[in-house]
Parts: structure tokens; C-alpha cells; sequence
């Protein structure tokens, strides 16, 4: 039977995991996943998650199964860090989410019902994106182009390019956009420059996919929905994938919302009973625990303002990773500029290392880092900075 099956080439970002984790250096660094590590190179568990889970626990709750959409305060406290407290869109019944398995859930969850709804669509990621997203819409049967995005040259944003690509895009193309802390480049566009984004999004009747992984790590809870919400305030439909893998620092629990805004209350009805059948005949509904700990988190006030402080402590730390980098490598000796490094929001930093560098810190120094030159500058600290910023400066 499975005779004919061809050996599928490694994820990668999870195949590179697999590597490091099997790598015995004692000297290793992983800068390939994105994961938030804390100075002391550990993932943490945040104490409003504990919190949350000592309650979750002492409640010795029964685990029936969900609803196939998930916790209705999952959802709500979903919506309402997209789109904020007092959404008039929610209150005309025109906001519908659905609890998923991570973000990469949402997306596919979403990929699913476009490609029912759309079939003759294309859909439209940036050049450079996020490994996952090609693969995720090509599975769903959809053929993926890419808009221009990145300036190699200048390490920031080809704005120019982008909209120029955006404007040829057909009619209900499927336009993937990163809503903040690009995956894998850190460089986002501005406010300014996204109101021109969607302008042309909405003239050309394209089907804006918002995938907004990392809110909270670029300016802040609020500030990061800013581009959804003015999406949504150019009356536009839309869906869009959270994932609060990052932000919860609950990776595995595989908490993510796919969040659809229709054109009325009673279309809304429609589109999730859809979505729901899509879920049932895939994995039938969320687990309960993670989607139970973030919701408990996002609905007690005192929880959730523990969790905005820790979340501005990841910030924070990220942002002085960033300066410490940029210090030490010219302390190493570096002599191109790396200040671009500084303006590049959230995990990663698109660091403009070569394929052949990666490969050299991987073999010579025992650092991994994805072959497109992305680092996590999430997991540098105290301890491996020197060390990577020294690594960094032989390969180069
Ligand atoms: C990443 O880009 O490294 C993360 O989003 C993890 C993943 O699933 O790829």
C-alpha cells in the first residue's frame, strides 16, 4: 500500500527544530522557531496562566466536549481584543469566531470555506512570508502568488511594489496580510501606508485573510488591532486568524480564533453554520483546556492586567535584544549596518544573512537559524548574545 509514498522534504521551521533538538553541542543556540524564551533561555509560564490553571483545577471541572465553534468567552474575548471593548460591529451581530487549534488552525479553518466559496479565486501572500502560509492555502486547493514586499536592498518595506501588485491582483484574489510583527521579516508598513493598502484592497475587491499572530509584541495590545480595525472600519469583509500561542506563551495547547466579519447579522448566522461544518468533519471541536485558561485570563480583570504586564515585559525584552545585538555586533567588529534591526517589530528580524551564513553558523557554531537568514531575536539573551553576535560576525 504505501509502497509509492515519497519522502516529504522537512518543514522548514519544525524540521530545523528537529535537528536542534537532536543536536547534542552543549554550545547551541536556537534562533529558528518562533518562541519567546526569557533571559534565562526557558519558555515561560506566565503567572496569570498559572493563575489561571490553579482555578481551572480547584474548579475540578468536568471535560464534556465544547462546542464545535469553542467557549463563547473565548470567542468574545477574541473579538474584543481585535476590534476593542465597545465594537459597534460586534453589537450589529456581524462579528462571528470560532475557537481554533492555533493560528495555523484559523488559517486553514479559513482556507477550507474560501476555497468553497471561491473557487476560481487565487490567493496573494507577500513575498517573503511565512513558510506555513503557501502550504497551508495550496493544501485547501488554491494556487498562491505572491505580492512584492521586501527591499533587500534597504531591508524595509517595498511599499511601492506592494501596492503597485496589490492593484493588478484580479477581483476576489485572496490577499493574505500580516496585521502586525511580519513573519519573517519584522518590517511592517505604517499606519499611513496601511490606509493606502486597504484602499486598494477595498477598489479592487479583493478578500482581505488578516493573520495577526504576534498582537501584543509590536506596540502593544491596542496598538497592534490597529490595522484590523481599520479594515473593518472601511466597511470591509474579512476574516481573520489569531493565534495566542505567543502571547499566552502556550505553544502546545494550540489555542488560536478565526474571526469573520460579514455584512450583516443574518449572514453572519449563515457563514458560521458553514465554518461549523468544516470543523465537525475535521477535528469535530477544540480541546478544553488552553481555550479555558485564555478565556478565564481574558475575561477576570485582574488576570488580564497581569497578563498585559507580562506581555510588556516580552515586548520590552525583545526591543532590548534588538539594541544589544546591534551594540555587539559592531563590538565584534562588524562593519555593515545593522541598525535596520532596530526598526523591525516583533519576533524576528529578517537579519539579510545568506543561505550559505545560516548554514555556516548551524555547522561551525552550533546556531540555528531558518535558511531565508530569519533569527528569532526572541530567544537571544544575556547569556548567548555575545556568543551569537561573535558567531555572526565570523560567518559574515
Ligand atoms: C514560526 O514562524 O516559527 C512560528 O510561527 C512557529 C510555526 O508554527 O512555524
Amino acid at each position: 500500500l504505501f509502497d509509492s509514498v515519497e519522502l516529504a522534504p522537512r518543514d522548514p521551521i519544525l524540521g530545523l527544530n528537529e535537528q536542534y533538538n537532536a543536536d547534542t553541542r552543549s554550545n547551541k543556540v536556537n534562533l529558528g522557531i518562533g518562541v519567546y524564551c526569557d533571559d534565562q533561555g526557558r519558555i515561560p509560564l506566565l503567572k496569570a496562566v498559572r493563575q489561571a490553571e490553579i482555578a481551572q483545577t480547584e474548579a475540578a471541572a468536568a471535560r464534556g466536549y465544547l462546542p464545535i465553534d469553542g467557549i463563547p468567552g473565548y470567542n468574545k474575548g477574541a473579538q474584543t481584543l481585535l476590534l476593542g471593548k465597545n465594537s459597534a460591529l460586534v453589537a450589529e451581530g456581524r462579528v462571528l469566531t470560532a475557537q481554533t487549534l492555533g493560528g495555523t488552525g484559523a488559517l486553514k479553518v479559513g482556507a477550507d470555506f474560501l476555497r468553497r466559496l471561491l473557487p476560481g479565486s487565487k490567493v496573494a501572500i507577500s513575498n517573503p512570508s511565512w513558510e506555513n502560509h503557501r502550504a497551508i492555502f495550496e493544501n485547501a486547493g488554491f494556487t498562491v502568488d505572491t505580492y512584492a514586499y521586501h527591499n533587500a536592498a534597504t531591508h524595509g518595506l517595498d511599499f511601492e511594489g506592494m501596492l503597485a501588485a496589490l492593484d493588478k491582483l484580479p477581483t476576489q484574489t485572496v490577499v493574505v496580510l500580516h496585521a502586525c510583527c511580519h513573519n519573517p521579516t519584522g518590517v511592517d508598513p505604517t499606519l499611513d501606508q496601511w490606509r493606502k493598502i486597504a484602499n486598494v484592497v477595498k477598489e479592487k475587491q479583493l478578500v482581505p485573510f488578516l493573520d495577526i499572530a504576534y498582537q501584543g509584541f509590536g506596540e502593544g495590545l491596542e496598538e497592534d488591532a490597529s490595522v484590523v480595525r481599520l479594515f473593518a472600519e472601511l466597511g470591509l469583509t474579512m476574516l481573520v486568524s489569531s493565534s495566542f500561542s505567543k502571547s499566552f506563551s502556550l505553544y502546545g495547547e494550540r489555542v488560536g480564533a478565526l474571526t469573520l466579519i460579514s455584512a450583516s447579522r443574518e449572514e453572519s448566522t449563515r457563514v458560521l453554520s458553514q465554518l461549523k461544518r468544516l470543523i465537525r468533519t475535521n477535528y469535530s471541536n477544540p480541546p478544553t483546556h488552553g481555550g479555558t485558561v485564555v478565556s478565564m485570563v481574558l475575561n477576570t480583570p485582574e488576570l488580564y492586567a497581569l497578563w498585559t504586564q507580562e506581555l510588556t515585559s516580552m515586548r520590552e525584552r525583545i526591543r532590548a535584544m534588538r539594541i544589544q545585538l546591534v551594540e555587539k555586533l559592531k563590538t565584534h567588529g562588524v562593519k555593515q549596518n545593522f541598525d535596520f534591526v532596530l526598526a523591525q517589530r516583533g519576533m524576528f528580524s529578517y537579519s539579510g544573512l545568506t543561505s550559505a551564513q545560516v548554514d555556516r553558523l548551524r555547522e561551525e557554531h552550533a546556531i540555528y537559524a531558518i535558511n531565508s537568514g530569519r533569527i528569532c531575536v526572541a530567544a537571544l539573551n544575556s547569556r548567548n548574545i555575545d556568543y551569537v553576535a561573535e558567531a555572526i560576525a565570523k560567518v559574515l
